[in-house]
């Protein structure tokens, strides 16, 4: 059987590459995609969605419930506002690692705090475009053992 991850991306996201790319760069959120496919060990699938809208990103994240192994997320700005989007990712039994192209903490005060950070698994910031691999490296290493 085939174990999905739903790799989930907050708002802004979808103008990576144009959207401030002293602090987030120049790749684009499709090539983001296109990296997590090519390190994707047999036997994953990636479901990777980005939008605008906190209830959309909820309701991905309850599909994710049902089909899922595990989520990888940039909530982008949510995640410093969402007890919504907390709690829905703790409605959700498998692994989360909570992404961040920028190093959050050497930015404004305000992203120093993050509710998904309070169920996430695992935080990584800062290590620009590679964190969504190495998010999605971790979820496949933690559900591997699972059985099938
Ligand atoms: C971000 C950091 C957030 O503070 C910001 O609001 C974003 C992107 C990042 O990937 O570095 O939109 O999540």
């Amino acid at each position: 059987m085939t174990r999905l991850i739903y790799v989930l991306n907050g708002p802004n996201l979808n103008l990576l590459g144009k959207r401030q790319p002293e602090i987030y760069g120049r790749d684009t959120l499709a090539d983001v995609e296109a990296n997590c496919r090519k390190i994707l060990p047999d036997g994953y699938e990636i479901r990777f969605l980005q939008s605008n809208h906190e209830g959309v990103i909820i309701d991905w994240i309850h599909e994710a419930r049902e089909s899922a192994v595990g989520i990888v997320i940039n909530p982008g700005a949510f995640t410093h506002t969402s007890v919504a989007i907390y709690d829905a990712l703790n409605t959700f039994e498998g692994p989360v690692i909570e992404v961040h192209i920028s190093n959050v903490h050497k930015r404004e005060s305000f992203r120093h705090h993050s509710y998904v950070s309070l169920r996430a698994d695992g935080v990584i910031a800062g290590l620009g475009i590679e964190g969504y691999e190495a998010g999605v490296r971790r979820v496949c290493s933690l559900t591997a053992a699972a059985s099938a």
